[in-house]
């Protein structure tokens, strides 16, 4: 990978932040990161790398032209773009932010690109552009676009611009669609980091529906892997489905955090569902496996255990996420009191 510049934007959240830690570990390359600190940018997450001397902070917002032009000062050979409002149930609640920073941001950060000549440039997209599975089949590169969500919708278009920017304009962009990541720095209003954090309190599980829709689950660190691979390697204009061949009830879910932590099945609590709640999520890798070299590293059940054991030992740092904003948006979805204790 050689000292290869990147430029990362939306690298203080979950994935970004174990990207950057993973390419600085694994490789020579010198990263830029370019975040805006929203509710879910944490400078946390990158603590250990403060002062590093292949890293450079640059705060800014992908949807604002001046921020983009300085994040992209200098010689730059690759982009990665993490940077979105990342979570369905805010997207329900308020979609405006999604589709300034996710379709008007990816906008911009395409155009700066096109403009300087053309760096080659990962998309980090979802599997939930493809909407929701029935019981059999999996989505594969060339499953039509159906998303359900505000969220969805937002990445779905974003994704159409960065074609549409390699077609028209040959930028070298290649998509990735990955499942749902679970690990470290993950922030507490998804599913395991929630569930994982409220149990430790003692506080309700909320379970939407049945509990019986399917996601895929991926560790985070697979999903770095097969992002550098997808930078180094990915061809311009393809698309590449990212996952773990791991789908999971959200009730198998909640019962392997009860079981890790020796807590009760008496935390669950069904709550009213998520309106145009996606069923069923299941990834077809083989196109990854098959072109990259891609391979799944992290076993579910090494995964998970070791995922709810890092929550264990680093309550402070979701314990001060869980304050004022956090609260008042958790109250807002799942209902007044819903985070009080349960007994
Ligand atoms: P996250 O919400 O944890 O982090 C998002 C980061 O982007 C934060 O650091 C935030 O400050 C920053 N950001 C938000 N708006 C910005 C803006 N306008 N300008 C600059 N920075 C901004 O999200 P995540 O879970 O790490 O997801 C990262 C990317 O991966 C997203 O594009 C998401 O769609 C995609 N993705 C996530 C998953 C998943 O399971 N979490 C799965 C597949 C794809
Ligand atoms: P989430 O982590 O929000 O990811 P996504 O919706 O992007 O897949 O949710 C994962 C699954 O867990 C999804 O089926 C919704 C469900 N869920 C609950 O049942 N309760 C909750 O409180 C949350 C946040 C999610």
């Amino acid at each position: 990978m050689g000292s290869r510049h990147i430029l990362v934007t939306g690298g203080y959240g979950f994935i970004g932040s174990n990207f950057i830690r993973h390419m600085i570990a694994s490789s020579e390359a010198r990263i830029t990161n370019l975040d805006k600190l929203t509710y879910a940018g944490n400078l946390e997450n990158l603590r250990d790398l403060e002062g590093h001397p292949r890293y450079t902070f640059v705060k800014g917002d992908i949807a604002d032209p001046a921020d983009v032009a300085k994040a992209f000062s200098g010689q730059i050979d690759w982009v990665i773009n993490f940077a979105a409002e990342s979570h369905v149930d805010r997207s329900i609640l308020d979609p405006d932010a999604f589709v300034k920073t996710n379709i008007y941001g990816t906008y911009l950060m395409l155009e700066e690109a096109r403009r300087r000549g053309g760096e080659k440039f990962v998309q980090v997209s979802t599997d939930e552009v493809y909407g929701s599975l029935p019981a059999m089949g999996k989505f594969r590169e060339d499953t039509p676009l159906s998303p359900n969500s505000p969220y969805s919708a937002s990445k779905a278009s974003a994704d159409m611009l960065v074609m549409a920017y390699h077609r028209t304009f040959g930028l070298p962009a290649v998509i990735t669609r990955c499942s749902n990541n679970y690990g470290p720095y993950q922030f507490p209003e998804k599913l395991i980091p929630l569930l994982v954090s409220n149990a430790l309190d003692d506080r309700p599980l909320p379970i939407y529906g049945d509990g019986l829709n399917v996601r895929d689950w991926i560790h985070v660190e697979d999903h770095c892997a097969a992002l550098a691979l997808a930078l180094a390697k990915g061809e311009p204009g393809r698309v590449y489905n990212v996952g773990a061949e791991n789908e999971r009830t959200n009730l198998e879910i909640v019962e392997l955090i009860l079981k890790v932590l020796d807590k009760p099945k008496t935390l669950i609590t069904y709550v009213k569902d998520r309106p145009g709640h996606d069923r069923r999520y299941a990834i077809d890798n083989t196109r990854i496996k098959r072109e990259l070299g891609f391979q799944v590293r992290v076993p579910f059940g090494r995964g998970m255990e070791e995922t709810v054991r890092w929550y264990v030992d680093n309550r402070a740092w979701w314990e001060k996420i869980k304050t004022g904003e956090y609260l008042g948006y958790y109250e807002k979805w799942y209902g007044p009191g819903a985070y009080l204790k349960g007994t």
